[in-house]
This record gives C-alpha cells, sequence and structure tokens, in this order.
C-alpha cells in the first residue's frame, strides 16, 4: 500500500505515488531539459513504474528513505517531489516540474506545503537541497524559498561524463517560523 501525507495548496495537491502515474512522470523526466541536471540520462516507463514500485511500504518519516509525492492539479500530474529523511531532524529535497507546467509558480508552491509538513507536522530541525551549480532555476526557486546558499562544493561531484559543482540550500525551522509569523 502506498502511504504518506495528502498536502493541499490553493492549486496542487500533493499525494503519494499511485500506480497510474507512471506514464505521466515517464512522459516529463524523459525530456532532455528535465534530465539535464538529474540523476538519470533516460527515464522509461518501466523506470517510472519502479519508482512508484519502491514507494511501496515506505513509512513516512524513516531515516535513509525517500518519500515520493505527486504534484497534481485538477487536470492531473504536473510534476515529482521527493523528501529524502537524512535523519531524525533533518530533510533533503528534490523537485521536477513538467516543462508544460514550469514558470507557473506550482514548484515553489508545492515546496512551501512540503516545508509546513516538514517543518511543522514532523518537527524538522534543518531542510538542505543540493542542486548542480549550473541549475539556475532550481538555485532561483529554492533561494526564492529562503533557503541559505551554504556551499559551493567545487568540482566535487562526477556527473554525466565531467566533474561538477554542487550548491548545498538550507533553511532552519527558526527561519521558517519566523517568516510564517509575519
Ligand atoms: C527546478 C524547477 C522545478 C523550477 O520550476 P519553475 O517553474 O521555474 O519554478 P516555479 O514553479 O516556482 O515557478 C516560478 C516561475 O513562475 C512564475 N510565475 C508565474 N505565475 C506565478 C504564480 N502565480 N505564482 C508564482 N510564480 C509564478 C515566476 O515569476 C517564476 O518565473 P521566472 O523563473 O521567470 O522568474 C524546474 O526548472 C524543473 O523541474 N527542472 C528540472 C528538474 C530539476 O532540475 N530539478 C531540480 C532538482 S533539485
Amino acid at each position: 500500500m502506498l502511504t504518506g501525507p495528502v498536502l493541499r495548496t490553493d492549486r496542487l495537491v500533493l499525494r503519494p505515488l499511485a500506480p497510474a502515474d507512471a506514464g505521466p512522470i515517464a512522459g516529463y523526466r524523459s525530456l532532455p531539459d528535465v534530465a539535464r541536471y538529474q540523476s538519470w540520462e533516460a527515464f522509461s516507463p518501466a523506470d517510472a513504474a519502479r519508482l512508484v514500485a519502491a514507494q511501496l511500504g515506505v513509512v513516512p518519516d524513516t531515516p535513509g528513505t525517500w518519500l515520493q509525492l505527486a504534484i497534481t492539479t485538477d487536470g492531473g500530474v504536473v510534476g515529482d517531489c521527493g523528501l529524502h529523511f537524512l535523519d531524525d531532524r533533518q530533510a533533503e529535497l528534490g523537485v521536477t516540474l513538467d516543462p508544460a507546467h514550469q514558470g507557473r509558480g506550482y514548484a515553489a508552491e508545492a515546496l512551501r506545503a512540503v516545508l509546513d509538513y516538514l517543518f511543522g507536522a514532523l518537527g524538522k530541525h534543518r531542510v538542505v537541497a543540493t542542486t548542480d551549480a549550473r541549475n539556475r532555476p532550481a538555485a532561483a526557486l529554492f533561494e526564492r524559498l529562503g533557503f541559505r546558499r551554504e556551499a559551493h562544493f567545487v568540482r566535487n561531484v562526477w556527473f554525466k561524463g565531467g566533474w561538477g559543482d554542487e550548491f548545498l540550500f538550507a533553511r532552519l525551522a527558526e527561519e521558517w517560523a519566523r517568516d510564517r509569523a509575519r
């Protein structure tokens, strides 16, 4: 059984992945513009089915696991996000949007709901995100969400045939609470 939170925003519902999501997820994850700074080169329907199947039995907030959520509108799946529970108090985020639905604020809106869940419901202390240093839309997204760029790692990762740079972004619970109180 696929378990996990259902998070609602003005325009979106974030929910655990379902088997029917495999088609749309493969559709956008296999696009070169989407894959460019991600861990995959290609993403087939079978890869997407494995991603969904791997979520079976995942218990949210278990250290060492990823919880994948579908980002949906009334029209269906527009993207997905991953919550990586690093330890009891810290989590890492990843997010992917179908290019047909980028540039509308969906990623920021989705991740604000995820941050409310992580800092609010789950009481996390710190949330981080690692981006390829060339991935400007991802850096802009985390800066928009109030994350601090804490590190620029230089040629630290072997990525798609060469050494690449990464940024580390982070946000603390007290910063999230302060902004929520404004
Ligand atoms: C990273 C990624 C999710 C960012 O998507 P995005 O669409 O740029 O981000 P948002 O959904 O928050 O949208 C913000 C844009 O929508 C615009 N926008 C339009 N309507 C808006 C609204 N109602 N509310 C907020 N923003 C709106 C903003 O002005 C902004 O545009 P700009 O970038 O031209 O300034 C996307 O580029 C992506 O999926 N990339 C491929 C996967 C990837 O590399 N992921 C990163 C791994 S960590």
